[in-house]
């Protein structure tokens, strides 16, 4: 079979060049050769095998190519790369490799191009291109790759005992690829990772949540969370999740499953938003409801302060996780402090004072809010959908209306503590506080518009009835 197609790139004729002045065999392997076939997008990341040196070989490309790229050589792993055309193209030579039990550290040997392609982890990623002059384009496909492609499977070249257990970060890659792909994993792949599942204790956390992130950004991320359920692998990555999972019941009063939910929330953002963070949100949002629910004859289940709690088990499992403890996670903390806020504003009627609180305690982040409470509509009852839906499009419209009016977005008090001061002659005391809060709970209750002039009257009214008097009216 010929995929010349693939190969239109300059690049590839250069390195075809390249690798015949040294006299060494060359191949394009792994993800771009598949997400060509599969009509992916031209990837930027190409991979490239020589039988051989492949510092040299990146080396002797680069100095036949026009701009002459620097070479990145990294030695402990004997690879190079270098950056063409907006292309990042590394190089490796063929190798064997066995690999420890209790690291990912291989132990490296020269192989064959076959050697190469055996210790890959996916038959679909195995698949290569030969960039020899007289045998350019020609695929090499020793384990039925393209088959696979076209059945939709996940099926690993050895057995896969052996793949996973070389490295069980490819179990969490067998289900990247599932739920990227809309693929399946076929059955004896997905029973050795129930059995290795354990053995994705000794990854790090940096390489989870990469593979992590990747399944949240896909199009229907639930595909990859019920398989990280299934296989065992979720307890050891997100047991906030797994606590989720079941429904109680006692005397006959039962709570839905919030991790179904849960999974069905993310599906339904991931409509809506491409923000990582906003899904992450969503996959969150509720798991303060398994420390804090509690049964009571009177009111059945609750979940009180789940959101609070949420909020702070979010910063626990950031931190665990080594994810960026910055901005991103405040949000993420936010947005699940606030998740039950829009739709208590859903149930009753819309009034400005509390869409007025809700753009104020929000911020920026109000349409996000939005997005992340419209997903949480999980209920099966068609007229409470419609119900919530029509709500959230009024608040949604009431909160252009209130913010284009009243400016509380991004508050800022009209009155400032210098000026209470200056009025009363006042040092720092206590009375400053209270006269910004009743001003700011007027603005926010509707009681005042957000103006200069009326919070000055407020402060005066209200410094009289505190015995302050003022001595600059
Ligand atoms: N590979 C592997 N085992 C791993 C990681 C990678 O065998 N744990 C091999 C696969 O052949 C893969 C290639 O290295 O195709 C390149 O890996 P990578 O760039 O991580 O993934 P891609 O397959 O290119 O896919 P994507 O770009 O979607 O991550």
């Amino acid at each position: 079979m010929n995929h010349k197609q693939a190969l239109e790139h300059n690049i590839f004729k250069v390195i075809s060049q390249s690798a015949k002045e040294l006299n060494l065999d060359s191949y394009v392997i792994g993800g771009f050769v598949r997400d060509f076939i599969l009509q992916r997008g031209s990837a930027k990341d190409i991979d490239v095998v020589t039988v051989g040196d492949g510092i040299k070989l990146a080396k002797q490309v680069a100095k036949n190519l026009p701009n002459k790229p620097k070479v990145q050589v990294f030695k402990t792993y004997g690879t190079a790369m270098l950056r063409y055309d907006d292309i990042e193209i590394e190089f490796v030579g063929a190798r064997k490799e066995s690999y420890d039990e209790n690291s990912r550290n291989p132990a490296v040997e020269n192989g064959t191009l076959e050697d190469d392609q055996n210790r890959r982890d996916f038959t679909i990623n195995a698949l290569a291109l030969n960039l020899n002059e007289d045998e350019f384009g020609n695929l090499l496909d020793p384990f039925g790759g393209i088959q696979d492609l076209e059945n939709k499977i996940i099926r690993t070249p050895l057995d896969p005992d052996i793949t996973y257990s070389d490295d069980p970060l490819r179990m969490m890659r067998a289900i990247r690829f599932a739920t990227q792909l809309g693929f399946r994993i076929e059955d004896e792949s997905l029973n050795a990772i129930t059995r290795n599942s354990h053995r994705i204790e000794i990854i790090t956390k940096e390489r989870i949540i990469v593979e992590l992130n990747k399944i949240l950004e896909s199009d229907k991320p639930s595909i990859g969370f019920l398989l990280l359920e299934k296989t065992g692998l979720l307890p050891y990555i997100l047991p906030e999740l797994m606590a989720l999972k079941g429904i109680d019941e006692v005397e006959g009063q039962r709570h839905k499953d919030n991790f179904y939910h849960t999974l069905e929330v993310v599906d339904n953002i991931a409509e809506n938003t491409d923000n990582l963070w906003l899904r992450w949100a969503a996959l969150l949002h509720d798991i303060g409801k398994a420390p804090t629910k509690k049964f009571s004859k009177k009111v059945g289940w609750t979940f009180h302060g789940h959101e609070f709690e949420g909020s702070k088990m979010v910063y626990r499992l950031f931190k665990r996780l080594k994810m960026p403890l910055n901005d991103k996670m405040k949000f993420v903390q936010k947005m699940v402090f606030m998740s039950s806020r829009p739709i208590v504003l859903a149930q009753d009627i819309v009034t400005d004072s509390a869409v007025r609180r809700l753009i104020f305690d929000a911020g920026d982040f109000v349409e996000d809010l939005m997005t992340l409470c419209e997903a949480d509509i999980t209920t099966k009852n068609p007229k409470k959908f419609q119900k919530y839906h029509n709500n959230f499009k009024i608040v949604r419209q009431k909160i252009v209306e209130v913010e284009e009016r009243d400016h509380v977005r991004n508050f800022q008090p009209p009155i400032s503590g210098e000026e209470i001061m200056e009025t009363f002659n006042l040092k720092p005391s206590k009375e400053i506080g209270i006269i910004k809060e009743t001003i700011k709970e007027a603005i926010l209750e509707g009681e005042i518009p957000n103006e200069y002039e009326a919070a000055y009257n407020l402060m005066l009214q209200k410094g009289e009835k505190l015995g302050l008097i003022a001595i600059n009216k």
